[in-house]
């Protein structure tokens, strides 16, 4: 039988997110969850929204959002766009300004989901490797690439580029810049200002991480009226469902809740790294709400793919990258609650005296 797929697609590996496991009972600190639940108001808005409404096609303009939206972050709805999670906008974006062939530049190790994006698009990916230190690397200004992405915070080092340096990239490059700020409310950082003095900025937000709405799929895109005009021509119409924008406006009108939760994450954040630290982790300084620890000496007789697989058999789920290379001497710990990470400091303690 031939094979029906387009080239690239019949090569593509296809991206494999961190594990839902199917069985209760995991603590799960693999997939950067926010632990805590979302605010009252939006699970009391979601209930009033089970209605005959729900018959009804959304609003595919997103208005009363974007409306809100425009007010928190002082600047125009016609600056934003709404979608079904950050991943659609990111789709969005590689299909609006990059055709086949063109080049698309990002750090890496970055979000594991750029580079099948960019493989469907048919287009080039152009990884520039970061330093030990995740700083911003130098050739990250690739002549003639199309788009350059910037995870900011990064995932998955957690680490922060500041502000000055992003703009300075956004002046120096050909292309549009994508600052994906998925993690950014954990963070001293923002970059939404740059839309007002960078005709080619865009910044990307997600409800999924310090709004607790990842199951609502519900992210952001901030840029100048003219990119966000041509990248409404390719986004589905309805690509907010009638629940993620009730959702998503409650948790706006209630965003100190939000604010409120990160703040919490981001104090057991430093206790995880500091007890991390102790127990023979080299630990970057993190601004999301995971961190990255690489084993160190302590560790010796032990692989962190072996550390992964013992504490998913005591129930505690983490993220092991096989690749990249640079990345297999280390784990991603997203921050649970003070108990689950307890348990987590607690099974680390008993395994490393194995
Ligand atoms: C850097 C980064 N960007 C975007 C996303 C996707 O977020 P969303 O749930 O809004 O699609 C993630 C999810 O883990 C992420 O880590």
């Amino acid at each position: 039988m031939p094979d029906l797929f387009r080239p690239n697609i019949a090569r593509l590996r296809g991206y494999v997110p961190g594990e839902q496991p199917r069985e209760k009972g995991y603590i799960k600190l693999n997939t950067n969850e926010n632990p805590y639940p979302p605010s009252p108001l939006v699970l009391a808005r979601l209930r009033d929204a089970c209605s005959a409404n729900l018959r009804l096609y959304p609003d595919p303009d997103a208005w009363a959002l974007r409306r809100k939206l425009g007010e928190v972050f002082a600047i125009a709805p016609q600056q934003i766009m709404a979608g079904n999670g950050s991943d659609e906008l990111l789709n969005v974006i590689i299909r609006s300004f990059a055709s086949e062939g063109d080049k698309i530049a990002y750090p890496h190790p970055t979000y594991g989901y750029y580079k099948p994006l960019i493989d469907i698009q048919g287009a080039e990916a152009v990884p520039v490797e970061f330093g030990e230190d995740f700083a911003l690397p130098e050739g990250l200004a690739v002549p003639g690439a199309r788009i350059t992405f910037l995870a900011n915070p990064n995932a998955p080092s957690g680490t922060l580029v500041p502000y000055a340096e992003v703009a300075a990239l956004c002046a120096r490059i050909e292309g549009v810049l994508v600052v994906d700020e998925a993690y950014v409310d954990f963070s001293q950082g923002g970059c939404i200002q740059l839309i007002a003095e960078h005709p080619n900025a865009i910044v990307v937000r997600t409800m999924s991480k310090s709004f607790s709405l990842a199951g609502m799929r519900i992210g952001f895109a901030f840029a100048p009226v003219a990119l966000i005009e041509g990248m409404w021509k390719v986004k589905d119409h309805y690509n907010l469902n009638r629940l993620s924008l009730v959702a998503a406006e409650a948790a706006l009108e209630d965003i100190d809740a939000m604010r409120g939760n990160a703040a919490r994450v981001c104090a057991t954040r430093s206790r995880l790294c500091a007890r991390l630290r102790g127990l023979g982790f080299y630990v970057w300084d993190s601004q999301a709400n995971f961190v990255l620890a690489k084993l160190g000496e302590r560790w010796a007789n032990c692989a962190a793919a072996e550390l992964y697989a013992q504490l998913k058999e005591r129930r505690i789920l983490v993220r092991y990258f096989a690749a990249p290379p640079r990345l297999a001497d280390c784990l991603r710990i997203s921050v649970g609650t003070d108990a689950e990470i307890a348990a987590l400091l607690a099974a680390l303690k008993e395994l490393s005296s194995v």
